[in-house]
């Protein structure tokens, strides 16, 4: 246990942004779910960040880095340490020529939409994916039509450490949703490369790939997003559905009735009951199909205040 004020008190003596306690995880969580972060910390700009890395390495506190947490469960016990809060810094996006550059607060929804006004082409497979370039970039977001890093050429992140580094796309370990960046790093900016293309072709791809999106996921209901990876040569969402086990429902939890993959809050859900559902299909989906279902979200916290 952290001495919550004492650290409060100096951390914001020493940062331009703002430090708060005890916030609570439901708020900025598209689940609208989980408990408290400890410490919830929104960095003003890069001398922040490695500012409250520092502290943190000095006094041994782990931190969490929070996008837009649209791929996260925070569990009901809430988070101990520092939550570093992402999704109101690094917010500049500049296009020049073939290149976009953006801070790794923005949000994927803008740099899509900016790419697409200056016709360049590449970024369409993220279309209707939530969440910030940064996040996106860590777990290497996108559809089956392409993932982030397909187009990245380089980002800048602030290591462990505290070292400021650039790593090009071969550097980044990325795989199927996800990349292997070092330890403890803030993604800072992002640069990708894209391909001029013809205006029209791309609204009419993008507009495709919202409506069979709107008709095939729950976008209405809270949720974050597909809870497992697809396994290879299979889709997860497909296998839940052959276990029967599409409307299953837990307190305020539901498997969805629209899409297999995702888990909804009805209202008033608790991290527990989406526990349950995971557990429950990943059993399930075992024994019927014999495929171990992995989890895309990201789990957080202590399931239990404490
Ligand atoms: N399917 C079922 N039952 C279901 C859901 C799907 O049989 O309840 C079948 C569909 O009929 C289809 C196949 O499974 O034949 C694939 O379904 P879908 O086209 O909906 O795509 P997905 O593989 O389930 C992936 C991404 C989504 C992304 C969509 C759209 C993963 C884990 N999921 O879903 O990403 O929006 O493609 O391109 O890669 C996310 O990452 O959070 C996410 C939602």
């Amino acid at each position: 246990m952290i001495e919550a004020l004492s650290l409060q008190e100096r951390l914001q003596g020493l940062i331009k942004g703002r430090v708060l306690t005890e916030e609570p995880l439901a708020s900025h969580t598209y689940f609208r779910i989980g408990g408290p972060a400890e410490m919830m910390v929104y960095p003003a700009d890069l001398e922040d960040v490695k500012t409250v890395l520092k502290v943190a390495r000095d006094e041994t506190i782990p931190v969490l880095i929070l996008g837009s947490g649209s791929n996260m469960l925070a569990l009901d016990g809430g988070v101990k340490g520092l939550v570093m809060n992402l999704s109101q810094s690094f917010l500049e996006l500049e296009v020049s020529g073939e290149e976009i550059r953006c801070g790794a607060g923005v949000r994927t929804s803008r740099v899509l939409a900016l790419s697409a006004m200056r016709s360049l082409t590449g970024l369409e497979g993220l279309t209707g994916v939530p969440g910030t370039v940064g996040g996106a970039i860590k777990g290497n977001a996108g559809t089956s039509l392409g993932a982030i890093v397909d187009h990245l050429d380089w980002i800048r992140l602030v290591d462990g450490l505290g070292e400021e580094r650039v790593l090009t796309r071969n550097e980044l370990g990325a795989g199927y949703r996800c990349t292997a960046l070092p330890a403890g790093s803030v993604i800072i900016e992002a640069c990708f490369t894209l391909q001029r293309g013809d205006l029209t072709d791309i609204k009419e791809t993008i507009s495709r790939l919202l409506v069979r999106r709107n008709l095939t996921q729950p976008v209405e209901i809270r949720s974050a997003g597909c809870i497992f990876k697809n396994p290879s040569g299979d889709f997860a969402g497909r296998l839940v559905e052959h276990a029967g086990l599409k409307g299953l429902r837990r307190g305020g939890a539901q498997i969805s009735e629209k899409h297999g993959n995702f888990i909804v809050n009805l209202g008033g859900a608790t991290a527990a009951e989406v526990l349950w559902l995971i557990e429950r299909a990943r059993a399930e989906v075992m024994v019927k199909a014999g495929v171990a279902l992995e989890l895309e979200i990201q789990v957080v916290g202590s399931p239990i205040a404490g």
